[in-house]
């Protein structure tokens, strides 16, 4: 399916750059023998992971603590040799990584956004700033040998060039290693209607259907699947080399339960299209009707899936006088293709709008508790799945 014409979702950009911004056809599509949903056409990698990328995972304290107890687990469970060693690919500023730097464990991140890696280096971890691929696992292969545990939060979906990163991962890892990964799940975005999981970054949206075949023509299998709540329901896989760890019962449960939701066959996606374009219509209609009646609407969190939400509902900059956002690199701009200014918490607190649409949904327990006062003092939140609703807050 077409979501039309897309800017970059993480190009916050200047009034100066507004003539020159770039905009790509997002489209998507699924494999109808090994059932993977991704996108047709990606712009160049060096368009979305540079020196100046403007997402810094550590803004959210809900996704420090996910990210310390996976570390945790990790630790517990599968570093029992001596001197193990972990890579993490797309370690971003650390917020995993920095967890076993503390406790003295042998660390790698692999990250190509140099602004955020830089982030991680200043607090002591290792990284090299580099994409992942074949010949990386082979350069860390000849400098600290091969890995314990590889993992990767939110980020192996990103990679255009799946099976690279796969034989690196297979090259990299020791016999009785483990890969462990997580990305928002189709299962989630299809059930929910979260279409804006869908942009330039996520090439791939992975289900444990499409992640057992990409795995199985690499000679590993995916052994346990464990369903999260974070980014809006994500799915966290385990992948180790092929007949090294028996195959858990929940991931047999997963997988017959996406066979019974349709994401094997074509009418699933065709009810998916649908829901968008319903969610999408919902969206503008509701924000035409509050500016009709003068009310104030803001936007909270300038999350990347804000860019699709955005430009697919062709919601005008009239529409949102602002999109408070804590990233400093975001603050100051204006939002890909829309051009809604981007601005810091204060402009929030100091006069409250009416209405505020929480694009970054997947963090609303954190951010409601945050602005219990705005919710007091009348405030309403406009929420966007799996239906377009006004909620008061909690
Ligand atoms: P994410 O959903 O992709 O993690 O993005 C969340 C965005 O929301 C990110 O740009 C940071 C921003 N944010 C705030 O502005 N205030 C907050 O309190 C939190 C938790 C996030």
């Amino acid at each position: 399916m077409s979501f039309g014409k897309m800017p970059i979702a993480n190009g916050f950009l200047t009034e100066k750059e507004f003539q020159n911004e770039y905009f790509f056809e997002l489209k998507t599509a699924v494999c109808p023998e090994c059932h993977m949903f991704q996108l047709v056409d990606q712009p160049e990698d060096t368009q979305l992971f540079h020196d100046h990328y403007a997402y810094f995972a550590s803004a959210s304290s809900t996704m420090r603590e996910h990210f310390r107890l996976l570390a945790e687990r990790v630790m517990a469970d599968e570093l029992k040799g001596d001197n193990p060693f972990v890579v993490e690919v797309g370690s971003n500023d650390g917020i995993m990584l920095r967890n076993f730097m503390k406790a003295g464990v042998r660390h790698l991140g692999v990250e190509p956004s140099a602004n955020v890696a830089q982030a991680a280096i200043d607090e002591g971890m290792n990284v090299k700033v580099s994409y992942f691929n074949k010949e990386t696992a082979e350069e860390i292969i000849a400098e600290q040998g091969k890995a314990d545990a590889i993992l990767g939060g939110n980020v192996i979906g990103h990679i255009p060039y799946f099976h690279s990163v796969a034989s690196g991962i297979k090259t990299l890892l020791k016999d009785d290693g483990v890969f462990i990964f997580e990305n928002a799940y189709l299962g989630s975005v299809i059930s929910r209607g979260s279409y804006d999981q869908i942009y330039d970054e996520h090439v791939f949206t992975f289900s444990c259907l499409s992640v057992q075949n990409a795995f199985a023509r690499h000679g590993m299998e995916l052994v346990d699947a464990e369903q999260l709540e974070v980014h809006g329901g994500s799915m966290r896989y385990t992948v180790t080399h092929k007949g090294a760890r028996p195959v858990s019962g929940r991931l047999t449960k997963q997988i017959a339960w996406e066979k019974e939701l349709g994401l094997d066959g074509h009418e699933v996606y065709q009810k998916f299209r649908e829901n968008c374009e319903r969610l999408g219509s919902d969206f503008l209609t509701l924000l035409q009707k509050l500016k009709s009646e003068g009310k104030r609407v803001a936007g909270y969190g300038a999350a990347a899936k804000s860019t699709t939400i955005l430009n697919y509902s062709n919601v005008t900059s009239d529409l949102i006088e602002f999109i408070q956002d804590t990233t400093p690199t975001k603050q100051g701009k204006f939002s890909p293709g829309i051009h809604i200014p981007i601005t810091d918490r204060s402009r929030f607190v100091e006069s409250y709008p009416d209405y505020t649409v929480l694009f970054a949904w997947n963090l609303a327990e954190e951010i409601m508790t945050k602005e219990k006062d705005y919710s007091a003092q009348g405030g309403k939140w406009i929420l966007l799945n799996p239906d377009v609703r006004i909620v008061e807050g909690i």
